[in-house]
């Protein structure tokens, strides 16, 4: 039994928790969304700022909560890819100097693992191999996990990520920032089939039919911009904005679920785990079990806390490169993007 202390601040949540293997033994999250709320979207500068002003409270609650001291703790993790890189810098820094000052290893951690991990968090007996559908405000793919650490990356999205085009969205229906939680709850008082929407399919080359695990949102965006305008023109501002909401979240479920059970089948799994921002959405989490229960395909969805991002799900991940043998350089650098495949490249064995 390892126990880890995270840190995360790859985007605009300050985190820092104890994790012991799957256990939570503290988890602290400082959002910024208030921060963020009245721009739209992210302001990188602000993020930053915001971090270095949490990150010390943050770390102190964290271990207060734990009811440890800084002897019960095995290693000092923290996101240092992908993200903003001066969010990530204040993050990697801070663990940095406390594996430093308390004389810890130190562990780096891609932050798609963490949403990975966050299914490892609800489900002690989760192992590889399984799929992962992971569904954040940044990506949106189809992850094989064939075992600790070795992932293979067979779908994608072509232009925005999933939460992104909930957002946009969000912003056309002018409703408030981060959209997905909004139109979630909006949807639920909506007709799902009162409009029809494109699911995003994604053309092979030579008209050979389309890609069976990639997905594209920016026709789906257009669709409802081209949708809203003309409800606008024929009725006014009266938008009937529960059903809009209902059918773009439906056809965004059923766009992810055909993928996802698809691809599921063709690798021979049995296990889905659903991971990120997008995961803690009710439509998607409902079509998704319905249409896996019709292939006994087992589905694995964290806790709403654990969807969005967290440290607990970083701490998780370390713990298991820990118990693996695996640690970080202290010399590892942030990095704004790096493929999940290449994870592994952070750790050396120890
Ligand atoms: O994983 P996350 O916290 O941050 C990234 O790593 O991107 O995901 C944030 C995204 C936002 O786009 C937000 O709108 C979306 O997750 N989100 C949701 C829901 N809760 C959060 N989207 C749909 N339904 C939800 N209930
Ligand atoms: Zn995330």
């Amino acid at each position: 039994m390892s126990v880890i202390l995270a840190v995360e601040s790859s985007c605009d949540e300050t985190s820092v928790s104890i994790v012991k293997n799957r256990n939570i033994l503290s988890n602290v999250i400082a959002s910024q969304i208030k921060l963020h709320e009245q721009y739209g979207g992210v302001v990188p500068e602000l993020a930053s700022r915001q971090h270095l002003e949490m990150v010390n409270p943050c770390i102190d609650k964290a271990l207060e909560d734990s009811g440890l001291s800084w002897n019960q703790i095995d290693a000092i993790a923290a996101t240092v890819t992908p993200g903003l890189v001066g969010s990530l810098i204040v993050g990697v820094t801070a663990a940095k100097t406390l594996a430093m000052v308390h004389n810890k290893p130190f562990l780096g951690v891609h932050h798609l693992e963490g949403h990975i991990y966050a299914s490892y968090l609800n489900d002690p007996d989760l192992e590889p191999p399984f799929l992962c559908l992971l569904v954040s405000g940044g990506h949106t793919s189809l992850i094989h996990v064939k075992d600790s650490g070795i992932y293979k990356n067979i779908g994608s999205t072509r232009d925005d990520a999933v939460g992104e085009a909930f957002d946009k969205v969000a912003r056309l229906l002018n409703l408030p920032y981060p959209g997905g939680p909004v139109i979630d709850k909006l949807a639920k008082e909506g007709n799902p089939e009162a409009f029809k929407l494109p699911e995003g399919r994604v053309s092979l080359p030579n008209n050979q039919g389309f890609h069976p695990y990639d997905s594209s949102f920016s026709g789906l965006k257009t669709a409802m911009l081209r949708l809203i305008t003309k409800l606008k023109e024929e009725e006014g501002d009266n938008l009937p904005i529960a059903d809009l909401c209902a059918s773009f979240q439906f056809t965004i479920a059923k766009a992810l679920t055909k993928r996802t059970i698809r691809a599921c089948l063709d690798l021979n799994l049995r296990k889905i785990a659903v991971g990120g921002g997008v995961a803690a959405n009710s439509g998607l989490r409902q079509h998704l079990q319905q249409e896996a229960n019709k292939y006994n395909l087992q589905v694995f969805f964290p806790p709403l806390t654990l969807c969005t991002d967290n440290a607990a799900m970083i701490a998780c991940a370390a713990c298991d490169h820990f118990n693996h043998g695996f640690r970080s350089s202290l010399s590892l650098g942030v990095a704004s993007r790096m493929n999940i495949e290449e994870a592994k490249k952070m750790y050396y064995s120890s």
